[in-house]
């Protein structure tokens, strides 16, 4: 007997790439948190009643895997609009961050901040994303470029787990811009990196995965590889930002590491989408970013299709370049300003989202075996979801074979 079954749904199961997996007039069987029976109702093994202990009534709405946010920065003290005014007048964000703002700005405002504040803040912006279905979240470090800084962030980002019905995956980003303390001498801080700070934070288990930020105004591709070798000591995966602003080979080292995702992808040259390909390092493209900044060069999404390279779509929630708080936007971004498809932009914010985590085998798709996490949404068509800007027609949030919202 299972613990709750759903019926009068239709379901995207987001199982197989390129397909919304479309059952209709479907049912879920749950058990034990996990999915125990998906399939059209009509197959059921039994009378409704008799399987499981509560039922569901879904009033034909849409279901699909519950949503997967896989690259945000939401820990952080203060805000930027004043430099969205600045570059809203001509001046660039590199310019601005050349000039100790963005990054640094927002580093002085979080090692400010006390660890109750930034879980305050991080729970005011996790909210929106929660009622639109999201259920995992992944939280970059990378605002404190010290080491009580870096560690009361992944603190905070655990302890959101904690106070809010997410899983959080957290990433080491300590190497995200040079600190005043190091100015001028940005190989002495990858050392500090490497030999203190990252340790640290995996001393005390504060962190999943690491991450870089590898571009002209950050850190070169040799700083990166010295990142990631200390990531390799600790069995980490690694992740990187790269080719945001310029094409500087990151994608390409992040595939000879293996790495699960590599992040932005504007500049990303046919070398690095083989690459990517070879290595099944999922491209997370963020539409949000793109749009803030004004950017006029899109990453190759053609290419990136053609090569078969997994597609995800993240909100990249920071103060600076993304103060995007709703996937739903970020689907319609993706397609709108990238020209992905709205079948892509759901497989972008589920299967592909796990996979970039390394959470595939559990999650993102509907099937056996896979975590119950579910979002019931009030619409006709799946591409309505990516069809609508400012809409959230999520009617409740299962999550673990729970509702979470009704
Ligand atoms: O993903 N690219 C680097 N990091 C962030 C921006 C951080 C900031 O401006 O505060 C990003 O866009
Ligand atoms: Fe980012």
């Amino acid at each position: 007997m299972w613990d709750a079954l759903w019926i009068d749904i239709d379901i995207a199961t987001c199982a197989t790439p390129g397909a919304y997996g479309r059952i209709e007039d479907a049912a879920i069987g749950v058990k034990d948190g996990r999915i125990a029976w998906i399939g059209p109702r009509g197959e059921l093994p039994g009378p409704v009643e008799k399987l499981a202990a509560v039922l569901h009534q879904g009033e034909q709405n849409w279901v699909t895997p519950a949503l997967i946010d896989c690259h945000t920065h939401l820990v952080y003290g203060g805000q930027r609009a004043g430099e969205f005014e600045k570059r809203l007048s001509g001046v660039s964000y590199a310019d601005i961050s050349r000039a100790g703002g963005g990054i640094r700005a927002t580093v002085a405002s979080t090692r400010a901040a006390s660890e109750a504040e930034l879980l305050r803040s991080a729970l005011r912006r996790l909210a929106p994303l929660i009622a639109e279905g999201v259920t995992v979240v992944e939280i970059k470090s990378g605002y404190g470029l010290d080491l009580d800084t870096e560690l009361k962030m992944l603190r905070v980002a655990r302890a959101i787990e904690r106070e809010a019905p997410v899983e959080v995956i957290t990433t080491f980003l300590g190497a995200h811009a040079v600190p005043p303390e190091f100015e001028g001498d940005a190989d002495g801080y990858i050392d500090f990196v490497c030999d203190e700070v990252l340790p640290g934070a995996v001393e005390q288990g504060l962190v999943d995965q690491v991450d870089a930020f590898c571009e002209t105004i950050a850190f070169s591709p040799e700083q990166v590889e010295r990142v990631y070798e200390a990531a390799k000591l600790f069995n980490l995966p690694v992740k990187l930002h790269a080719e945001q602003l310029s094409d500087t080979g990151g994608a390409e080292l992040a595939a000879a590491y293996g790495a699960l995702s590599a992040d932005h992808l504007e500049y990303l040259s046919p070398a690095g989408v083989r690459a990517m390909a070879g290595a099944g390092t999922v491209a997370v493209l963020l539409p949000g970013a793109f749009y803030m900044l004004g950017e006029t060069q899109a990453p190759p999404v053609a290419r990136l299709r053609d090569a078969g390279v997994p597609i995800a779509l993240a909100t990249d929630s920071n103060p600076g370049s993304s103060p995007v708080t709703s996937l739903l936007t970020t689907m319609n971004m993706g397609c709108v300003l990238f020209g992905l498809t709205p079948v892509e932009a759901l497989a972008g914010v589920t299967r592909n989202a796990a996979r970039a985590l390394g959470l595939g085998d559990r999650r993102g798709t509907l099937e056996v075996g896979k975590a119950a996490d579910f979002v019931i949404w009030d619409i006709e068509e799946p591409a309505e979801l990516a069809y609508r800007v400012g809409f959230n027609p999520c009617v409740d949030v299962i999550r673990a074979g729970v509702p979470t919202l009704v």
